[in-house]
């Protein structure tokens, strides 16, 4: 190894040291190289903070969490229910966007799990299936029991067959009725607050209108939903 002679060093230190005038753009650049930092470094305090504030707030409360499930202003809502029925499973698109409010109260009677063993109590061929508690029938039922009507008139496609609606009776928070059409029906939405319509399974909804009846257009023997599942996507 070649020895270096110390001039030479200092000759070199003083090469590198050379250019002593510094510019004042890179004084500005580094202040501001300087100020960056110091706020990148304050605005994740600031974010971690939060976040273990929020943990700490998510943690204490979890009734919170519940409400923030249910909240439909919060998450995307499901778009489908799959109605299983003692004669099979039943699609229905549900209309978030033309009947926002009834279809947040079908989900969250879903959620609560309000149609599980409910009946299907009046089944009038080639008109309606209506399910709901029995015990809570109230100015709906008029309608239905007045019969399908004789002559059907002009038909708009929003009243065909296979649309899935609510009574427009004053609900309570406590009961959900459910009707299903079977057959167009003109002056539907008087009557029904339709939210959906069945897009799988209308050979089930046929089967359920088939069963015998009674005088009253109650079903001989029982047909009950087993559970309704909700989903995003089919
Ligand atoms: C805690 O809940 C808030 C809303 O209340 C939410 O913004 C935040 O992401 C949640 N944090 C955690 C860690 O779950
Ligand atoms: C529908 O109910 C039947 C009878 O309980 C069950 O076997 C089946 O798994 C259910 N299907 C769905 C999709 O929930
Ligand atoms: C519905 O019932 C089926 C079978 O009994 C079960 O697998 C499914 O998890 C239930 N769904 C809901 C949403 O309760």
């Amino acid at each position: 190894m070649a020895r270096i002679k110390p001039q030479t060093l200092l000759l070199q230190s003083k090469k590198k040291k050379g250019p002593t005038r510094i510019s004042v753009t890179t004084i500005l650049m580094c202040n501001l190289v300087v100020v960056l930092i110091v706020l990148s470094l304050v605005s994740t305090y600031r974010h971690w903070s939060q976040r273990s504030r929020n943990q700490a707030e998510n943690e204490s409360s979890m009734t919170e969490d519940i409400d923030a499930f249910i909240d439909p202003k919060k998450f995307d809502l499901p778009g489908y229910a799959i109605i299983n029925t003692s004669k099979g499973l039943i699609t229905v698109e549900l209309y978030k966007e033309g009947s926002p409010e009834t279809v947040d109260k079908f989900l969250d009677f879903c959620q609560k799990g309000h149609f599980k063993g409910m009946h299907f109590h009046h089944v009038i061929k080639n008109y309606v299936i209506q399910g709901g508690d029995f015990q809570r029938l109230g100015a709906a039922e008029d309608w239905t029991l007045k019969g399908k009507p004789h002559n059907q008139l002009a038909i708009s496609p929003k009243h065909e067959a296979f649309m899935i609606g609510t009574s427009k009776a004053k609900h309570d928070n406590k009961g959900f009725d459910l009707f299903i059409t079977t057959a167009p029906i003109p002056d539907l939405n008087d009557k029904l607050i339709v939210f959906g319509r069945v897009i799988k399974g209308e050979d089930v909804v046929q089967e359920i209108e088939e069963v015998d009846t009674d005088e009253h257009y109650q079903p001989k023997s029982p047909i009950g939903i087993i559970n309704v599942t909700l989903k995003h996507e089919i």
